[in-house]
């Protein structure tokens, strides 16, 4: 009777354990993960106070297109002191700084906000003040975003980008608000699941790995769909306008251009889970599709 018993419950665990979810973690889970390590590890090797001595060399691509010897792309080298917390951005600075003047690349805030250093770090796009020398083997290679015109030295030609945002109409539509300007409330729920979509800084670093959008310039890109998703996914805009929303994403250059690569989240400096809100847009398109007679 017991070995029945125990025998029925070994099934039963089996049984669970076959059916049990599958736990999946995304690639932001990952990256979030990753950065966790990297900064624990961090903590535990680095010396207290600058390191005295320790250099490391910092290469950087050269482009003027204006000056008369500096026409051919280069890359220069520089030596840099290596100091605690030291960011790419800290160096490229440094090297402005100590050794080259007309060294060019944009930055503001320095602290993953204002999205305007984000360059091609050692083969991969990350924003400059995000990017810690000690998470990088040397030397440290810092290139413009790929598939962008290059202005000058880092400094890439943003404009297609922000037309490509500029074009799923970036910005809220929902009614204006009568005499009294009653506040448009918002669910716990929503503003939840549009959550990530809100953090973009617009970087373009997502754009820029994207190889559709590298082979496609009409493509709208994994960062304009994710700004077209936070506004399509908020429950305070009209349906007619939502419908007008996928309308525009649901057309050969919009959503089904996107093949799952996941490059683009991949990157996103804002841990944005980039392809899965293309993927919900794409099934909400279908759905809008569907017609019951
Ligand atoms: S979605 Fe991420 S990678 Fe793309 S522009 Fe926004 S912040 Fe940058
Ligand atoms: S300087 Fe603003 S995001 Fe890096």
């Amino acid at each position: 009777m017991s070995t029945q018993i125990q025998e029925e419950s070994e099934e039963a665990t089996e049984t669970e354990t076959e059916t049990a979810p599958v736990e999946r973690e995304s690639p932001g889970d990952r990256r979030r993960e990753a950065k966790r390590t990297a900064s624990d590890q961090r903590v535990a090797s680095e010396p207290v106070g600058e390191i005295e001595g320790d250099t490391f060399r910092l290469k950087v691509f050269r482009y003027d297109p204006e000056v008369e010897g500096k026409m051919e792309p280069r890359f220069d080298d520089f030596t840099v002191p290596r100091e605690k917390g030291m960011t790419v951005l800290d160096a490229l600075i440094y090297a402005r700084d100590h050794y080259d003047t007309t060294l060019t690349f944009r930055h503001s805030c320095r602290q993953a906000v204002c999205g305007s250093d984000a360059f091609f770090i050692n083969g991969r796009q990350r924003l400059g003040c995000q990017t810690q020398i000690s998470d990088l083997d040397g030397p440290v290679r810092v290139e413009p975003l790929p598939h962008q015109d290059v202005v000058k030295d880092l400094v890439v030609d943003m404009e297609h980008f922000y037309d490509q945002m500029h074009a799923v109409e970036p910005f809220f539509q929902g009614d204006t608000p009568d005499g009294d300007l009653e506040e448009q409330r918002q669910s716990r729920e929503n503003r939840e699941k549009i959550k990530m979509s809100t953090r973009c800084i617009w970087c373009g670093a997502c754009m820029s790995s994207c190889n559709i959008a590298a082979g496609d310039n009409e493509y709208l890109g994994p960062a304009a769909i994710n700004k077209a998703y936070r506004f399509a996914m908020d429950d305070r805009e009209e349906d007619e306008l939502k419908e007008h929303r996928m309308k525009i994403l649901d057309q050969e250059h919009g959503v089904w251009r996107c093949q799952t690569q996941f490059s683009c989240t991949n990157v996103c400096p804002k841990d944005i889970p980039l392809t899965e809100h293309i993927q919900e847009l794409k099934r909400e398109a279908v759905k809008q599709n569907l017609k019951f007679w």
